[in-house]
């Protein structure tokens, strides 16, 4: 007779296909499992914390593959942070051994992008047995060749370009759509090309003004009159990119504007004398429904990581490796990130059509 009880947390900034993961380990284990017991801790490392959490059941899970958002609530407890203690001089650290271990749970599937992963290592390093599942719509987490959450915000962001084409279109303006992602370029990348973007700037390719006003140039001179321009939150000039971490850090800390895309609009303004429109999808892009991509890559990995449960192995953060569910040692990713390969192939075939990078 096999017993399990388990306890599962979404923590970070949330996306769309968490219910839906969450759905498949609870589904893979009930339909195998003789008794399971399900400990919901709410948002995220914060109620494992402070022991904040609810007893669920299989019914809790059902009806929720569609759902956006969680079910357990998510919030932001930085890894640098946990080894800091709380105002009230609470080992946080000890406090998550302690709610593990007094309710003598068998393993804690931790859902989340790359902070909530690092932290997971540190607790499996500290005995835990852990499963991470990797989330996120920045497509960031090493190890993996998909994160959840990605191609449900690509849809967003690539739909969010399309409406701006016709608009730019029709009154012949320079258009940016300022694209999510943090550090890396892989969802403005892939939204910039699905939505037909005609410079794409990426964090990994630092741009310089000057090559983004000659392709805006070029494509007015061969009597387009409108531009898309797909920038990355995080999309950094050349010039900034000489700087060190800290120097950037307090450059931007200092911007008059309230992100990057702002000031390219006014760059190229000033440069150009020509109309410029920001347009920024935000938090749209992590919100409603899974896509149905997300929802199979969802319900596989959560399967998966039932099956490792069963297995009694753990430590692994179930990862999708050329279209096969993969147990990856956390120790090997966890503090890694993947970034867009300035280089790659994917780039080089984009530069050949004649999408700009600012480069
Ligand atoms: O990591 C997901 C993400 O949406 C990033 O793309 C973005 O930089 C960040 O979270 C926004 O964080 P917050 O929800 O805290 O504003």
């Amino acid at each position: 007779m096999l017993m399990m009880r388990i306890g599962m947390l979404t923590s970070g900034g949330d996306c769309q296909a968490l219910n839906a993961a969450m759905r498949g380990v609870v589904k893979g284990l009930v339909e195998n499992v003789d008794e399971l017991e399900i400990y919901g801790f709410e948002n995220g490392y914060k109620g494992l914390i402070y022991e904040q959490y609810r007893i669920l059941t299989a019914a809790d899970f059902s009806g929720i593959l569609t759902k956006g958002g969680t079910i357990l609530g998510s919030s932001r407890q930085p890894f640098k942070q946990m080894r800091v203690p709380d105002e009230n001089g609470l080992d946080k650290v000890e406090a998550m051994k302690n709610t593990y271990r007094k309710l003598k749970l068998d393993c804690i599937v931790i859902l989340g992008g790359n902070g909530t992963q690092k932290t997971a290592n540190l607790l499996r390093e500290e005995g835990l047995n852990v499963i991470h599942l990797p989330k996120t719509i920045d497509n960031d987490i090493y190890g993996t060749d998909v994160t959840f959450g990605f191609q449900s915000a690509i849809n967003i962001a690539t739909d969010a370009i399309d409406c701006i084409h016709t608009t730019a279109a029709s009154h012949n303006r320079v258009f940016i759509v300022e694209v999510m992602g943090h550090k890396v370029g892989w969802l403005t990348l892939y939204a910039g090309i699905a939505g037909g973007a005609d410079i794409i700037l990426l964090p990994e390719i630092p741009y310089d003004i000057n090559k983004v006003v000659e392709a805006i140039q070029k494509r007015s001179n061969a009597g387009k009159g409108f531009t898309i321009l797909a920038v990355a939150e995080g999309a950094i000039s050349k010039e900034d990119a000489e700087l060190t971490k800290k120097a950037y850090k307090a450059k931007a800390a200092s911007r008059k504007y309230p992100s990057v895309s702002y000031e390219i609009a006014d760059q190229i303004k000033e440069i150009c004398g020509v109309e410029v429109r920001v347009a920024v999808p935000g938090h749209t892009q992590r919100g409603g429904s899974p896509c149905p991509y997300d929802r199979v890559l969802c319900t596989r990995l959560g399967s998966a990581a039932a099956k490792a449960i069963m297995d009694e192995d753990y430590g692994y953060m179930i990862a999708m490796i050329d279209g096969r569910t993969k147990r990856v040692p956390l120790g090997e990713v966890a503090g890694k990130l993947k970034t867009v390969d300035p280089n790659g192939q994917m780039i080089k075939e984009a530069k050949r059509i004649g999408i700009s990078f600012g480069d």
